[in-house]
């Protein structure tokens, strides 16, 4: 297995450096694993330019390198440190230029994966495993395993044992051929296991976007999810919205004089 870590973290020999290495050690033989050290590289910001739709990103730096190894890897894992109660940027930044993904769906759609956020405190992980998780969803991947760390100093992943037996069950989720039901009540559409209330019984997956409402039946919570009215998960969902951003596209080169005029009135302002 050619296995492609992402490690979101500007330590070396972190936490989150180690738990992928690790992971890869517990794999059956043979795994070869290469690691990209996101938070290292230099990822700029996306300038919404469109050009990659019909073309090539005019920005040069590393992403495309980054891109290629995701690409070409059979699996991946990916392990982002807590920073505020969220992800380390550098996984926003790189899937902030995520338009070119649509080049790649054919290789990326599917493609198994892990999801790893390590946190120094304990419930302080915040959204950071949603992020690593929308990481992947944004490639179209198959995350077969999440879990969220406990560590703080470097290198206590490797001691404390709960870190060590999420590594293990993690190692074994990325290669078990059946998936596994989470463990708890999850989006019937993604997986996803985070949700916002939306009054009522009404409920919406943040990882997909699915709608949906939940019950209580014989104290079990029971969430039914639809399809969100636009998604780009799946082979031919991931095409499909390709051609709707071209599209976009087009309308905007119609409109852009009607834009423009609209705009006008509120041009100019005082910037720091
Ligand atoms: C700037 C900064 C902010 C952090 N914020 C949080 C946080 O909000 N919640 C948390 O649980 N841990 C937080 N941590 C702790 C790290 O997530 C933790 O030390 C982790 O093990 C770092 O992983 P690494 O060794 O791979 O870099 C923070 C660390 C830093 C440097």
């Amino acid at each position: 297995m050619e296995l492609l870590g992402i490690v979101a973290s500007p330590r070396k020999m972190g936490n989150c450096e180690l738990i992928v290495k690790a992971i890869a050690e517990k794999l059956p033989p043979p795994v070869r694993l290469r690691i990209v050290r996101l938070a290292g590289k230099e990822i700029r910001p996306c300038k919404a330019c469109y050009r990659c739709l019909s073309g090539d990103c005019p920005l040069q730096d590393d992403f495309g390198t980054v891109l290629e190894a995701i690409v070409s890897a059979d699996a991946l894992i990916v392990a982002a440190p807590t920073y505020l109660r969220g992800p380390n940027s550098s996984l926003q930044r790189f899937l902030d230029r995520g338009l070119q993904f649509w080049k790649h769906v054919d290789a990326l759609d599917g493609k198994p994966a892990l999801a790893v956020a390590v946190a120094g405190v304990r419930d302080g992980e915040g959204h950071a495993l949603l992020g690593v998780e929308n990481f992947l969803h944004g490639m179209g991947m198959n995350v077969k395993g999440r879990a969220v760390i406990r560590a703080a100093l470097p290198g206590e992943a490797l001691l404390l044992e709960e870190a060590i037996s999420s590594g293990a069950a993690l190692a074994e989720a990325l290669v078990d051929p059946v998936p596994r039901p989470a463990a708890s009540p999850s989006c019937t559409e993604c997986g996803g296991t985070y949700f916002e209330f939306r009054g009522g019984d009404r409920v919406y997956c943040l990882l997909c976007g699915a709608g949906g409402s939940v019950r209580l039946e014989d104290g079990r919570v029971l969430l039914r999810t639809v399809p969100p009215a636009h998604s780009w998960r799946g082979d031919a969902s991931m095409h499909g919205h390709g051609e709707w951003l071209r599209e976009m596209r087009e309308r905007y080169l119609r409109e852009r004089t009607r834009l423009r005029e609209a705009a006008l009135r509120y041009a100019g302002g005082e910037f720091i």
